[in-house]
C-alpha cells in the first residue's frame, strides 16, 4: 500500500494553491485548465456544464455504446490525462455539482465493466445529481476489448488495480482543490468487473473509501474466463451434436423453472434461492422417433452437455475451478451464446494479457484448457483477481462494504461472490453477526448481471441508470443507502428492489426487501407475494 501512495504524495501540497478567479463557480471552473496542478498530470479541458446540457463524447471508443448524456446538475467538468507509467495512462473525468458544499461534499467513483475501458457514463450522472462530485476513468485503456494488453503490461496494472487508486487520488486532489474545503467523504460503486474493482479497493486500499458497492463482482476474475470459456468446450461449435439453439436454451430455462420455481413457495419466475435448485435434464430426452422439431425433446449428446454446464468445473487434479452455471438464470446465456463460438471475452483475455501473443488460441481439448486455468489460478498473473479473504485493514479503518449479486446472473454466478463472503467469515473467524459491523451481503432474486431480470431488480445501483428508468425516488437509491450506514450508522438489513416493466421502464409495483445473507427471504405462506410484507428474512433451510 505505502509503496503506491509515493506517486502521488506530492499533490497534497498544492492544496493550498488558492484557486483563482474569486466566487465564481464557472470562471474558477474554466479557470482549473491553467490552476490545477497535480503530479504526472494534463489538464485536457475544464468548463461550467449546466443542467440539461447532452454531454456528447464523440472520441469515445465505438465498442462502449452511448457516447452521450444528460448532466443532471450544474457543475463543473474536468478531464484529466494522467500518466501511471512511462508508458501508460489514465483518461478520466471529475463532475462537481454547484450544490456540492450544501449536499454533504461527498465524492463518489464509479466502476468500469468487463475487461473495459468505458466510462460509467449514467453512474456518473446520477450521483452528480445527488450533489457528489463524481469520477469516471478509462481504466487505463479505451473500448471493451482485452486487445490493447498485447505488449504493454503496465496497462494490465492499470486495469488489475492502479488505474482505479490513481483516479480516487488526483480525483480527490481536483475536488480538495476546486471547493477549497476538503471532502467529507468518499465512496465507491461499480457493477461486474466495477464490482471487482470495488473487491480489489475494500481488499488493498480500504483506507480510501468511507463506502465501497460491490454489485455483482467478478472478482474471481479467472473463474469468470473459465467458466465462460468450459461452456464453449460442452458446446462445441453449431456444427456439433452438443450444440444447442437459443430456442433450445430458452426450454432448458422453462425446465428449470418447471422443477424448481416453486421451491420457495411462489410461481413467479424468479427463483428466491437457485442454490437449492438441482435440475435433472434427462426429462428432456427425447423418446425413440421424437425430435426437437415434433416433441421439443433433446438428444442424449445435448442433455449430457446441458448437464456438464450445470455441474460445478473441476480440473484435471481435481481443483474446483468455477461453479455451476447459475440455474433461473432467466434466459441470460450470458456470453457463451452469442457468438456461437467460444466467449470473446475468455478467449482475447488469454490471448492479449496472459498469453501476449495476437495468434494464441483455445486448445482443442478441454484437458489441455483447464491445463491454463489451473496455471492462472495458480498465479493470478498481475493479482487481476479480488479473491483476498482477509478484510482485517478494511475492519480497522471502520469503512464500509456493501455487496450484492443478482441471482439470475448468466455470466458470473453468485455462488462465487457467496464463497468470497464465507472465505472471510473463515479466515477472520468472525460469525455474520460480527462481519455485519463492516461487510454485508445481499443475494438479489431475479436480477440479471447489474440490470434486468424478472425479479425486483431496481434500486439506484451502479450500471442501473442512464436505462431511462423513472418513478423511484432517488433519495431511495442504495448509493444514499450506504451514505446513511456510514454517516448516521444505520447500517442496511434488507434492500428494496422494485421490479420495472422493461417497455414503460417504470416500476410495476412488484416490490420486495432482499435479505442479506445468510439470511433468506422466506414467504409467509399467505398474502401478496410482490408485497414486501409477505416476505420475512429467516435462518434456516426450509421454506414453510
Ligand atoms: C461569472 O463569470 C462568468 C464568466 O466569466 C460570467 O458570465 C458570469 O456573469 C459571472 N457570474 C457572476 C454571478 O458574477
Ligand atoms: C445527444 O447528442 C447525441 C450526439 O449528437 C445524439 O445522438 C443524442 O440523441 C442526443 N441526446 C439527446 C437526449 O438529445
Ligand atoms: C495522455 O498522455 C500520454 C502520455 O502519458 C500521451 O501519450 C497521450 O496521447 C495523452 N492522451 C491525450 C488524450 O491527451
Ligand atoms: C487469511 O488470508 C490471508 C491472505 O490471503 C492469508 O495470508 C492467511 O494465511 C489467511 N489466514 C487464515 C487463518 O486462513
Ligand atoms: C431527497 O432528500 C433531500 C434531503 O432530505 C431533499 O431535499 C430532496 O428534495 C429529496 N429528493 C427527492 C426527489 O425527494
Amino acid at each position: 500500500m505505502k509503496l503506491y501512495a509515493i506517486a502521488i504524495t506530492g499533490i497534497i501540497a498544492i492544496q493550498s494553491v488558492a484557486a483563482t478567479g474569486g466566487n465564481n463557480f464557472t470562471r474558477r471552473c474554466s479557470r482549473l485548465l491553467e490552476t490545477f496542478k497535480a503530479p504526472n498530470t494534463n489538464v485536457l479541458w475544464s468548463g461550467y456544464t449546466s443542467k440539461g446540457t447532452n454531454v456528447t463524447y464523440p472520441n469515445l471508443h465505438p465498442t462502449c455504446g452511448q457516447n452521450w448524456v444528460v448532466a443532471q446538475a450544474n457543475m463543473c467538468r474536468l478531464s484529466l490525462n494522467v500518466t501511471t507509467s512511462s508508458t501508460s495512462n489514465v483518461i478520466m473525468e471529475v463532475w462537481m455539482p454547484e450544490d456540492w458544499e450544501t449536499s454533504g461534499k461527498r465524492f463518489a467513483m464509479t466502476g468500469n465493466g468487463g475487461v473495459g475501458g468505458c466510462f460509467a457514463l449514467g453512474d456518473l450522472a446520477f450521483t452528480t445529481s445527488l450533489g457528489f462530485t463524481t469520477v469516471g476513468h478509462n481504466n487505463g485503456h479505451d473500448g471493451l476489448s482485452a486487445a490493447p494488453f498485447l505488449n504493454r503490461p503496465e496497462v494490465i496494472k492499470d486495469f488489475a488495480w492502479r488505474a482505479t487508486l490513481i483516479a480516487t487520488q488526483v480525483g480527490k486532489a481536483a475536488t480538495n482543490f476546486f471547493y477549497q474545503t476538503p471532502l467529507a467523504k468518499s465512496y465507491y460503486w461499480g457493477c461486474s468487473g466495477g464490482g471487482r474493482q470495488g473487491m480489489k479497493i475494500a481488499q488493498d486500499f480500504p483506507e480510501e473509501y468511507d463506502g465501497i458497492i460491490a454489485a455483482n463482482p467478478a472478482a474471481d476474475f479467472h473463474r469468470l474466463i473459465a467458466g465462460a470459456l468450459y461452456f464453449g468446450y460442452q458446446t462445441g461449435p453449431p456444427t456439433y451434436p452438443t450444440w444447442l439453439s437459443f430456442e433450445q436454451w430458452l426450454a432448458v430455462d422453462a425446465e428449470v423453472l418447471a422443477q424448481c420455481d416453486t421451491i420457495d413457495g411462489v410461481a413467479d419466475l424468479v427463483l428466491e434461492d437457485p442454490l437449492r435448485c438441482h435440475p435433472r435434464f434427462e426429462s428432456m430426452l427425447c423418446g425413440q422417433l421424437e425430435t426437437w422439431t415434433t416433441h421439443r425433446c433433446l438428444t442424449a449428446a445435448q442433455v449430457s452437455a446441458v448437464e456438464k454446464i450445470y455441474s460445478p468445473v473441476y480440473g484435471n487434479k481435481g481443483r474446483f475451478v468455477a461453479p455451476a452455471f447459475q440455474p433461473g438464470n432467466d434466459q441470460v446465456f450470458g456470453f457463451y451464446l452469442v457468438y456461437g463460438a467460444p466467449s470473446d471475452l475468455g478467449v482475447e483475455y488469454i490471448r492479449y494479457a496472459v498469453k501476449n501473443d495476437a495468434t494464441w488460441n483455445l486448445p482443442g481439448t478441454v484437458d489441455e484448457f483447464l491445463e491454463i486455468m489451473d496455471d492462472l489460478l495458480d498465479h493470478d498473473p498481475y493479482k487481476v483477481s479480488a479473491n483476498n479473504p482477509n478484510l482485517t485493514p478494511l475492519k480497522t479503518s471502520g469503512h464500509k462494504l456493501l455487496v450484492y449479486h443478482g441471482t439470475s446472473d448468466g455470466y458470473y454466478s453468485h455462488e462465487n461472490t457467496i464463497r468470497l463472503y464465507e472465505n472471510t467469515a473463515k479466515n477472520m473467524t468472525l460469525k455474520a453477526k460480527q462481519l455485519d459491523d463492516f461487510y454485508r451481503l445481499f443475494p438479489i432474486s431475479g436480477l440479471h448481471h447489474c440490470n434486468k431480470g424478472n425479479g425486483a431488480w431496481y434500486f439506484g445501483g451502479p450500471s442501473q441508470h442512464g436505462l431511462g428508468i423513472s418513478g423511484v425516488d432517488p433519495n431511495d437509491s442504495l448509493i444514499m443507502k450506504m451514505v446513511r450506514w456510514v454517516e448516521n450508522g444505520e447500517a442496511p438489513d434488507t434492500v428494496r428492489g422494485h421490479h420495472i416493466d422493461p417497455i414503460t421502464g417504470k416500476p410495476t409495483g412488484a416490490v420486495r426487501d432482499h435479505c442479506r445473507h445468510p439470511f433468506k427471504n422466506t414467504y409467509k405462506g399467505s398474502g401478496d407475494p410482490l408485497s414486501p410484507e409477505s416476505w420475512e428474512c429467516r435462518l434456516g433451510t426450509k421454506y414453510p
